[in-house]
């Protein structure tokens, strides 16, 4: 069977059309896999800007989906344009009622070329920023009418769980994963721009979560700082560098750039940032202008001191639910230091450690795929419609 998984929660538009293999393992073949970044045209607002993530996914999406049929062979023109039924018009014209541009450009793209084999569609409905999770969900449930095919809606959460249990399998193929099984119970802590959680796992699709921020997640944080820097959205990685060049060069930050470690020692798996970037901001402030030096040595001190916070909540988290697993996922979790933290951890605490691929630690395709493959895999029945709910939280997943 073959699966079109879209992704539009935040700035990536994401597409991929994987294979599922045959066998008892879920296991797939990724024949093409898109991701294409707004972040450049963020910037300059120093975050997402709602309503341009909106215009941006839908002027890529359709033409997006397009190249990724190509590129997997399964995109055939039609001899004669068949035009799409009355009653399939005005359903569409129903879903897109607000977007005539893009249902102008499916209707085009669409009309023009046969039915390809594609058996299935998920999409992510949510967490994410709803003008941008609409294009995504809407193009999804228009395609699942024109092709008469099932729809997967996928939380962005779950995603980044279940990615993080991928490893390559190239046995077959260059372009196989297989989904790997963790013990269970098992901990997952998500670390992305617009979460921090942990969440306990004790079966098939069975999330609970046990902790979270109060304020700002911890990829927000390092962008913040990043802006405090003069540093451009995205600015984690950048943060990341900077402090990877102090660490490598055995700097010991000035007494006056320490900085606290928030909810340390609250009994709670609570987490908050705000506290943590608004002390960086007044020692920026105190500073003025901070020389290279003095910010590689901030970086470095604000990265020890999320990796501390990070690592003994989970900590707590694995000791409280006595979980034989450990899953990391979400952007931050590409953050080499936070990685080895956390392979530290599990090293320590004897259990089993899932980190995604680097490639897949941030928004994408596969991720998306994958989820909705394991739906198919567990028995999830698909849906006629979909539900956009920006505040999805993955216990109701
Ligand atoms: O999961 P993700 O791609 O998008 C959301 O679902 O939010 O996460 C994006 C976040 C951004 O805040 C970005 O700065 C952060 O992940 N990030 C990093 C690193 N790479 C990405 N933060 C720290 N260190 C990194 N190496
Ligand atoms: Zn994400």
């Amino acid at each position: 069977m073959i699966l079109l998984a879209i992704e539009t929660s935040c700035d990536e538009t994401a597409i991929a059309l994987v294979k599922r293999r045959r066998g008892k393992q879920l296991s797939f073949d990724v024949l093409s896999h898109k991701v294409l970044s707004q972040a450049t045209l963020h910037a300059e607002y120093g975050g997402v800007f709602p309503t341009l993530a909106k215009r941006e996914h839908a002027k890529a999406l359709p033409q997006l989906i397009a190249h990724a049929l190509e590129e997997a062979d399964l995109l055939f023109e039609r001899v004669q344009e068949k035009p799409i039924g009355m009653a399939k018009r005005e359903k569409l014209t129903s879903i897109l009622f607000r977007e005539p541009e893009l249902l102008r450009a499916l209707t085009v793209l669409f009309q023009g070329i046969q039915k390809p084999t594609v058996d299935a569609i998920a999409v992510t409905v949510g967490p994410g920023l709803p003008p941008a999770l609409y294009i995504g969900a809407n193009v999804a449930e228009a395609l699942s009418l024109i092709w008469d095919i099932p729809l997967y809606p996928i939380n962005h959460m779950e995603a980044h769980i279940i990615v993080g249990l991928l490893e390559k399998d190239a046995q077959k193929s260059s372009t196989g994963y297989k989904l790997q099984e963790p013990k269970r119970p098992a901990i997952a802590l998500l670390i992305s721009g617009g979460h921090t959680e942990l969440v306990r796992i004790t079966g098939a699709r069975s999330y609970h979560i046990l902790g979270e921020t109060k304020d700002d997640a911890v990829g927000e944080a390092f962008d913040k700082v990043a802006r405090l820097f003069g540093l451009p959205y995205p600015g984690g990685p950048m943060i990341s560098k900077l402090a990877e060049k102090a660490r490598n060069e055995n700097v010991i930050p000035d007494k006056v750039f320490v900085l606290p470690r928030p909810m340390l020692h609250t009994k709670d798996l609570h987490f908050s940032m705000s506290g943590l970037k608004t002390s960086v901001l007044t020692k920026v402030k105190a500073h003025e202008p901070l020389s290279e030096k003095q910010k590689e040595m901030l970086a470095f001190e604000f990265e020890n001191a999320v990796t501390d916070v990070l690592v003994h909540k989970t900590k707590n988290a694995l000791y409280e639910t006595r979980a034989q697993s450990l899953i990391i996922g979400g952007g931050v979790s590409a953050n080499k230091h936070i990685r080895e933290a956390l392979k530290d951890l599990a090293l320590e605490e004897k259990c089993d450690i899932y980190l995604p691929l680097s490639n897949l630690a941030g928004d994408n395709g596969i991720m998306i795929a994958a989820t909705g493959l394991y739906h198919i895999h567990t028995g999830v029945k698909p849906k006629r419609t979909l539900t956009v709910n920006g505040n999805w939280r993955i216990n109701t997943a």
